[in-house]
């Protein structure tokens, strides 16, 4: 039977959420910790790792992109939560980006996506700088950001536990 670890990062507690989730049904032997708690840790006694991480610029946060090059020949496997619709060209690119850096050394087995509230402290960013090039507050953003509010819900929860039922096995 494989010893897995599950690490997750979270500002707000959507990534949490997911984690928590997606924990309860691991087979096996099996330990969840923070990134904050990740730190010290080497992982040479797990087979498997799943690293959850919130979207930052596109990518998965810079923290979780670090422990993944961290971590050599293990099974590996990752879930995300961001502000835009995984089904989005932003989403896929997302995808893609992490499913590349988790491949290069080690054997990646499946990743999951899905949305996020975006904080409300970044809204309030957004607005004040209505002239902001990058993240600009424009009505489509407005509407996506609104479809995100209510997530991670409860379907999300349940996606992400089957979606891992269905490859850890
Ligand atoms: C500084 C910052 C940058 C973000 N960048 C993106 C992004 O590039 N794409 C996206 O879809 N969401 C982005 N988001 C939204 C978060 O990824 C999303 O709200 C996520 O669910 C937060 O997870 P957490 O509650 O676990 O911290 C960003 C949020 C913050 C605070």
């Amino acid at each position: 039977m494989k010893k897995t670890a599950l690490i997750y990062s979270s500002l707000t507690g959507n990534t949490k959420k997911i984690g928590d989730a997606i924990f309860e049904i691991i087979p096996g032997d099996k330990s969840i910790y923070s990134i904050e708690e990740a730190k010290e840790l080497s992982f040479e006694e797990y087979d498997r790792i799943i690293v959850g991480f919130w979207v930052d610029k596109g990518h998965a946060d810079s923290r979780v992109k670090k422990l993944i090059n961290r971590l050599k020949n293990k099974e590996i496997a990752f879930f995300g939560t961001l502000g835009a619709e995984p089904d989005s060209d932003h989403g896929r690119k997302v995808y893609t980006k992490v499913s590349e850096l988790c491949s290069k050394n080690n054997n990646l087995i499946g990743g999951f996506l899905s949305l996020g509230k975006v904080s409300d402290k970044l809204v309030e960013m957004m607005k004040k700088f209505p002239l902001n090039l990058i993240h600009p507050l424009t009505p489509e953003r407005k509407a996506r950001i609104e479809k995100a509010s209510t997530h991670p819900d409860e379907n999300d929860l349940n996606d992400a536990k089957n979606y891992f039922i269905s490859i850890l096995n």
